[in-house]
């Protein structure tokens, strides 16, 4: 399967973004991934749909949301109109709703022409997304606890990984992407590939490499 790279701008200088994003694309980048945290899901605040919506002309690689957000409902037609081309929200922040929000948030961004995707913390089971899978474009396995980039990443992940590429396969979506996010370095890329992930999430891994092409040649594995 195809590896693909998904440099976190978490971790870029928010004040040259534009130029950013045009550097990550010129780098082999394969989407661009946006961290958007509400301070309360997670303790940071970082952006919301206007920035998805100011780097939108500035690149043609898909726009890959991540919602560190309580209520995700609420913010997705923002986040498609600005152009998302994913959108993924956290099982955790949907089940303190209720029992079906995940399954009604994923069916909304759909509905908006977007693809979606449900994402787990590291502490929960990947089988809790398990019936969301048939209606997921991409699974998302937390390798940290969102919020901060640059943490370590969490061993016990890797065989939630070969878990779920086993169980996507068995339902018929073999192919299906399987997004890590945190912690993941030109040391550790190749196990978290050879375990099932095909989409690498990096922050800090790309932006303090000094030749960020190299590194993502490198994630590549
Ligand atoms: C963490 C974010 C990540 C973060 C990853 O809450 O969801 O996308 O930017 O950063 P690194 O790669 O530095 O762990
Ligand atoms: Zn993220």
């Amino acid at each position: 399967m195809q590896v693909k790279i998904a440099p976190s701008i978490l971790s870029a200088d928010f004040s040259v973004m534009g130029e950013t994003i045009k550097k990550l694309e010129k780098s082999g980048a394969d989407l661009i991934h946006c961290d958007v945290m509400d301070g309360t899901f997670v303790e940071p605040i970082t952006f919301g749909a206007q920035m998805v919506k100011n780097i939108r002309p500035l690149t043609k690689l898909p726009l890959d949301v991540h919602l560190m957000i309580e209520h995700p409902k609420t913010q997705i037609k923002f986040f498609a109109d600005a152009g998302a081309d994913i959108i993924t929200v956290h099982y955790g922040a949907c089940k303190k709703i209720s029992d079906n929000y995940l399954k009604e948030t994923l069916e909304l961004i759909k509905s908006c022409g977007v693809k979606c995707g449900a994402v787990v913390n590291p502490d929960i089971p990947v089988e809790n997304i398990f019936p969301v899978f048939p209606i997921c474009d991409m699974v998302l396995l937390m390798s940290v606890f969102p919020g901060y980039g640059g943490q370590k990443y969490i061993e016990e992940v890797t065989e939630k990984i070969t878990k779920a590429r086993e169980y996507a396969r068995s339902i018929g979506k073999g192919d299906m992407d399987i997004e890590i996010d945190g912690g993941v370095t030109e040391e550790n890329c190749k196990k978290i590939i050879d375990a099932g992930a095909n989409v690498l999430v990096a922050g800090s891994t790309v932006f303090k490499s000094a030749d960020i092409a190299k590194t993502i040649k490198t994630l590549r594995g």
